[in-house]
């Protein structure tokens, strides 16, 4: 742990993304009760300013459209430009999209922004994590990745047979595994740690960008749903508990450390992973 002992989040730097709705904003609230000093970062001026108010705390904001490399390129640039030290990074933005799209770098819109954001902004900002530990990164993943594995032959989802939707959300939080796992081994020894974790079924606005029928769906279904507040509570601990500060490259649920499915335990995967990606982003450098 690099000497110093974790004291909670109170009066350090913490970035959070996808912090306009859901499980963000929720862990905004929470995080920002605790004293931290956050930034939150939102693709859409207006409802980074509502969350700001929601929030009813200073906090700083950011804006990105994380599916852009060129807007995390500027997002990165901006963190280091303005904050010395940065604590905790939490990539927490995510989506799903019913039908293939793709971002404006050509990349299918759904790995662009759940696998190759959290990558590329976390690589952009690591040195000055590392500089600043203890520190922790922190990314939203999902339980969706159980039946997943990573298609490396067909890393664009052109071939698949099932098109996009939830089989190609659970390739993209099986890739969020795969390289929280990967980063944990290549930060060894630094004291910067690398967690991620499954919020539940959470009522939010996931999955409300798919049509009508979806949305209606999602709506019925918060019945059962834990709430964004709820949600957001692993997320919060593994920021601010120092019960966590000796564990990384670790996969949680209700606070508490859960074993990943099999393909997520793969390091091979995890290596192969993390070299197609420096690759895909290598081209908006
Ligand atoms: N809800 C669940 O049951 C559940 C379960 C497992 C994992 N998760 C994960 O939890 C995370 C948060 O999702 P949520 O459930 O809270 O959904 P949500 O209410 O839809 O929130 C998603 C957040 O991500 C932001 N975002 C989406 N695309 C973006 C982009 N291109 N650029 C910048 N920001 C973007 C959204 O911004 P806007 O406000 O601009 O749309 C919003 O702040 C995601 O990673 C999701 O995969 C959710």
């Amino acid at each position: 742990m690099d000497g110093q002992e974790w004291t909670g989040v109170r009066g350090k730097r913490v970035i959070l993304t996808g912090a306009t709705g859901g499980i963000g904003l929720a862990a905004a609230r929470q995080l920002a009760a605790l004293g931290a000093e956050l930034t939150i970062v939102g693709r859409s001026a207006e409802r980074a300013e509502a969350a700001r108010a929601a929030i009813s705390r200073p906090v700083d904001s950011l804006l990105a459209d994380l599916s852009s490399q060129r807007e995390v390129r500027r997002l990165a640039d901006e963190i280091l430009e303005r904050y010395a030290r940065l604590d905790v990074l939490i990539n927490n933005a995510g989506a799903m999209f019913g039908s293939r799209r793709v971002s404006v770098d050509g990349i299918e819109l759904t790995w662009a922004v759940n696998h190759l954001a959290p990558f590329l902004l976390t690589t952009l900002l690591l040195e000055r994590l590392v500089a600043s530990a203890p520190a922790r990164i922190i990314t939203t993943a999902s339980a969706a990745h159980y039946r997943a594995r990573i298609p490396f032959e067909d890393l664009q989802a052109e071939r698949s047979r099932w098109g996009v939707g939830f089989r190609r959300y659970g390739e993209t939080k099986l890739a969020n595994v795969l390289f929280t796992r990967e980063l944990a081994r290549r930060l060894d020894g630094t004291g910067v740690t690398a967690n991620c974790f499954h919020p539940g079924f959470v009522g939010t606005g996931f999955n409300h960008n798919n049509g009508l029928v979806m949305r209606l769906g999602m709506l019925v279904s918060r019945l059962a749903a834990r709430s964004p507040e709820q949600g957001a509570e692993t997320l919060v601990w593994l920021a601010d508990s120092p019960a966590v500060s000796s564990t990384s490259g670790g996969y949680f649920m209700d606070r508490r450390e859960r074993r990943p499915s099999h393909a997520a335990r793969d390091p091979a995967a995890a290596h192969a992973l993390w070299d197609l990606s420096a690759e895909q982003v290598a081209r908006s450098a």
